[in-house]
């Protein structure tokens, strides 16, 4: 293993990767620069939403860096001004209120302060199936064990529940159907910590790489609900699932459930340039009408990255990649459903839109994953999974015991099956270290 530079990369032992060197992209597609090509089935971390190198992107970027770079964020300029307009525009009910970032931990740092700040209240609730981002705020707020690695000098104020994971569900995997007991556990822990001191609620709609987890009909409704009764905020983490991700502008779209707070980032420019944002509804951001908004950043509202959101906003649109991603979402959730019924190493495969994940394991009675749900481990079968999708030239993500598929959303039919064969091949592998196990 050896690395290509003095760079120190993040989640690893240094000591022990050999990251890809990349000189190009188009499409579906990056090129490594020993000249192989390699089709990208998670869209780098599940963000370049319009496809690597879109020339509408590029372009905007061109322009604006030519006219005005970048100034301070206590002025605007015409892209952040025209990428407020076109967010409030797309979001759902009265989120009209925008706080620019330079990405998804910083959005949710600052939709927890500012949650914090307009109901005068501290603690956060969030679930333990998840991840907010990598500053100890963000991180206070994340469950999965992402968060270990920086315990125990986590701030005070951070409450976890349990997650609506039908697939390994405490409450009522035995029982026929969903009970919503999930939902009874989130109000369970409000009610035991106090409701009078909860600021907000804190999930993501569509668990994102902490297992892509779809919560159950109902489940949404009734943490909104819950936040109605106690004057609770209810803040979506729309990170990985915003902007056509699982076949809508928000996920949140699916079961017609408003936040009070949304967080966006990744898609927002599909990667092209770091940003990220806070949406805040016209009742929180009133709040700020005569109370001291006491944050910021340095880069936030950057005119580059604005005109990067604004060209890739107007792609979604005019390329309805929403409605591309619920098409070709049918065909990938269709062929999971295929390899989930061939293969006895796949426990379940579950997603929405072109956001998806199949969850291998040892044995499908126990569930046993094939490997830890840990960030730091993998499995030696997990190992060979993902030496037979590289091998054939394809890289979806892999975390714990899951495969995760989030393409480009301008993939095409025939670049997906390419990528589901390949996947399929690392599926076959995995049967194989389970024969061996059970032998
Ligand atoms: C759901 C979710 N929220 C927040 C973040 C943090 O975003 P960023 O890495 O842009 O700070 C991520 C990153 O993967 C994420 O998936």
């Amino acid at each position: 293993m050896a690395r290509p530079d003095r760079r120190l990369y993040p989640w690893a032992v240094q000591g022990k990767i050999a990251p890809l060197s990349v000189s190009h992209a188009k499409g579906s597609y990056f090129w490594d620069t020993d000249g192989n090509r390699w089709l990208d089935m998670c869209a780098q971390l599940a963000y370049v939403n319009v496809g690597h190198g879109h020339p509408k992107v590029v372009e905007a970027i061109q322009r604006q860096a030519e006219k005005l770079p970048v100034i301070a964020p206590d002025h605007t300029s015409p892209p952040a001004s025209q990428l407020s307009e076109l967010l409030a525009e797309l979001a759902p009910g009265d989120l009209n209120q925008i706080f620019f970032t330079n990405g998804g931990t910083e959005a949710n740092e600052h939709a927890i302060r500012m949650a914090r700040q307009a109901t005068g209240r501290q603690k956060i609730v969030s679930r333990y199936q998840s991840y907010h981002g990598a500053t100890y705020g963000a991180m206070a707020a994340t469950g999965d064990n992402r968060r270990v690695f920086s315990e125990p000098h986590l701030p005070a104020g951070f409450v976890k529940t349990l997650d609506p994971y039908r697939y390994r569900c405490p409450f009522c995997t035995q029982a026929e159907s969903c009970t919503l007991a999930c939902a009874d556990a989130v109000e369970a822990t409000v009610l035991g910590e106090g409701p009078e001191t909860v600021a907000a609620i804190l999930v993501e709609p569509i668990t994102g790489y902490s297992g892509i987890v779809v919560p159950p009909a109902g489940y949404l409704r009734r943490l909104r609900d819950l936040c109605d009764r106690f004057g609770i905020l209810l803040i979506f983490d729309e990170v990985i699932t915003g902007f056509c991700r699982t076949g809508k502008m928000f996920a949140s779209e699916h079961w017609g459930v408003v936040p009070d707070l949304m967080t966006l980032a990744k898609g927002i420019t599909s990667g092209y340039v770091p940003l990220g944002a806070a949406v805040v509804s016209d009742k929180v951001a009133a709040h700020f009408e005569d109370h001291y908004l006491g944050s910021g950043l340095t880069y936030a509202a950057h005119p580059l990255a604005c005109a990067a959101g604004v060209a890739t906003l107007e792609v979604y649109l005019e390329e309805e990649l929403a409605a591309r991603a619920a098409r070709l979402g049918e065909r990938l959730q269709g062929r999971l459903k295929d390899i989930e019924a061939r293969h006895p190493a796949v426990g379940e495969v579950r997603g929405l839109g072109l956001l998806a994940a199949i969850e291998l394991v040892k044995n499908r009675e126990t569930r046993e994953p094939l490997s830890p749900q840990r960030q730091e481990v993998r499995s030696e079968a997990m190992a060979e999974v993902v030496k037979a999708v590289w091998s054939r030239g394809v890289r979806p993500a892999f975390r714990w015991n899951l495969v995760i598929i989030a393409p480009p959303l301008t993939i095409s039919e025939d670049e997906l099956d390419e990528g589901l064969d390949a996947i399929e091949a690392g599926v076959e592998a995995a049967d194989r270290q389970v024969a061996v196990s059970t032998r």
